[in-house]
């Protein structure tokens, strides 16, 4: 038994091109192996998930167990067609429906009424909606459409490690716990789905990712932030490391409940620097970094690619250019494994512009840093 008191079990391992065929055996397999009740792991165009027969409650136990996730966190279930969709809610209004001929396949997550009995109790957690999304990743599509059956997948990693965006984190995180992976390559956006739900007339944000404030409002649709998301700075805990599952201190309920948990976090010590002027961010970055270095910590630095030469500390790293924030949501989640990788202690990141993408890369490079940001 190891220390979850799981057994540990052999994964197996299918390789697939991102253009790979229906009837590719790798998928044909791992699909059987969702069917009959077992954990696979595989690529969306987010970050890699972990699947189980929405279905099965015994199923879906056993992504609670390999993940270490809180029992009380519901799961996105993941469909193959729009069509899927009436099997598992209830009646939804027009603009539920604009939503997706806008955004599926794509990276939004929409809560809606849960048809009683359409699930397992445990993919809802007991709520009475439910999280539904439609993946843009061919294999991913593939692979729902041969198992015939809803998949309840969250992110394919440990509860408070960074989101998998490739084959080999998910291995890194659960190799021994979960019956497969299907290596699909890179994912694409790198961050999770927005999750949004229609109330009083408006689309409500509940967690920031590749579809933006902005893309919705172009629809002609009312966007409003979830009261937890209007309150990400200021506050900076003092705590070394996160641990599992531990609820962020303050500010308001979330009405997604996975976005109370601290998440994401690198095991050094992570915070946020944000300021008005660059030059400024740069010089206290640095600043802080050599202080840290002459008190014998291993230093990182996270930023974005044109002030890299400003810097100096054991491992700096580039989230992209500031001008494409897309290639920051690729790059942060590797960006955080890597600093574990080389075992970095102390850790400063430059902040982004709220804005578009910037909402959700901040969002979650904020949950990495337990909440401590420094403006300056
Ligand atoms: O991009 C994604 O969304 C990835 C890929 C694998 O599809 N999945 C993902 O799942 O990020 P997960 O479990 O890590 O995050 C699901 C989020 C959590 O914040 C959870 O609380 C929220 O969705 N959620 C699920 N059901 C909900 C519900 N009924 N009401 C509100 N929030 C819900
Ligand atoms: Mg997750």
């Amino acid at each position: 038994m190891t220390e979850q008191g799981m057994e540990t079990m052999q994964t197996k391992y299918w390789k697939a091109s991102p253009n790979a065929e229906a009837f590719d055996p790798a998928i044909l397999e791992a699909a059987e192996y969702l069917r009959s009740g077992r954990l696979v792991a595989f690529p969306t165009e987010t970050v890699y998930g972990l699947g189980a027969n929405a279905l099965s409650t015994e199923a879906v136990e056993k992504i609670f167990q390999a993940k270490g996730r809180p029992s009380d966190n519901p799961l996105i279930v993941h469909i193959a067609d729009p069509g899927q969709l009436d099997d598992l809610v209830l009646e939804y209004d027009a603009p539920v429906k604009q939503l997706i001929e806008a955004f599926w396949p794509g990276p939004l997550t929409l809560v809606l009424p849960v048809r009683p009995g359409a699930v397992s109790p445990r993919v809802t957690a007991g709520l009475s909606t439910i999280a539904v999304r439609m993946p843009d990743h061919p294999l991913a599509l593939h692979l729902i459409r041969a198992a015939g059956c809803p998949v309840a997948a969250p992110s394919a990693n440990r509860s408070g490690k960074p989101s998998p965006t490739a084959a080999e984190h998910v291995r890194n995180d659960l190799d021994g716990r979960i019956d497969g992976i299907l290596d699909g390559g890179h994912s694409g956006v790198g961050l999770e789905s927005t999750v949004v739900e229609w109330a009083d007339g408006k689309v409500w944000i509940l967690r920031p990712g590749g579809i933006t404030p902005e893309d919705i409002r172009r629809l002609g649709l009312a966007v409003e932030l979830d009261a937890s998301l209007q309150s990400t700075g200021g506050d900076s805990s003092d705590a070394a490391s996160s641990f599992d599952g531990v609820k962020e201190a303050g500010g308001p309920t979330p009405r997604s409940p996975g976005m109370k948990y601290r998440h994401y976090a690198p095991k050094g010590m992570l915070s946020i620097v944000q300021g008005d002027n660059p030059q400024k961010v740069s010089a206290y970055i640095q600043e802080r970094i050599d202080e840290a270095k002459a008190k014998g910590e291993k230093t990182g630095i996270l930023a974005f690619e044109e002030h890299l030469p400003y810097y100096r500390a054991d491992v700096v790293l580039s989230c992209g250019s500031q001008d494409d924030l897309s290639s920051a949501g690729k790059l942060l989640y590797d960006a955080l494994r890597e600093f574990d990788r080389e075992g970095v202690s102390y850790i400063l990141a430059e902040g982004f512009r709220e804005d578009g993408l910037g909402l959700a890369v901040m969002n979650r490079l904020h949950k990495a840093a337990g909440g401590r940001l420094i403006h300056i």
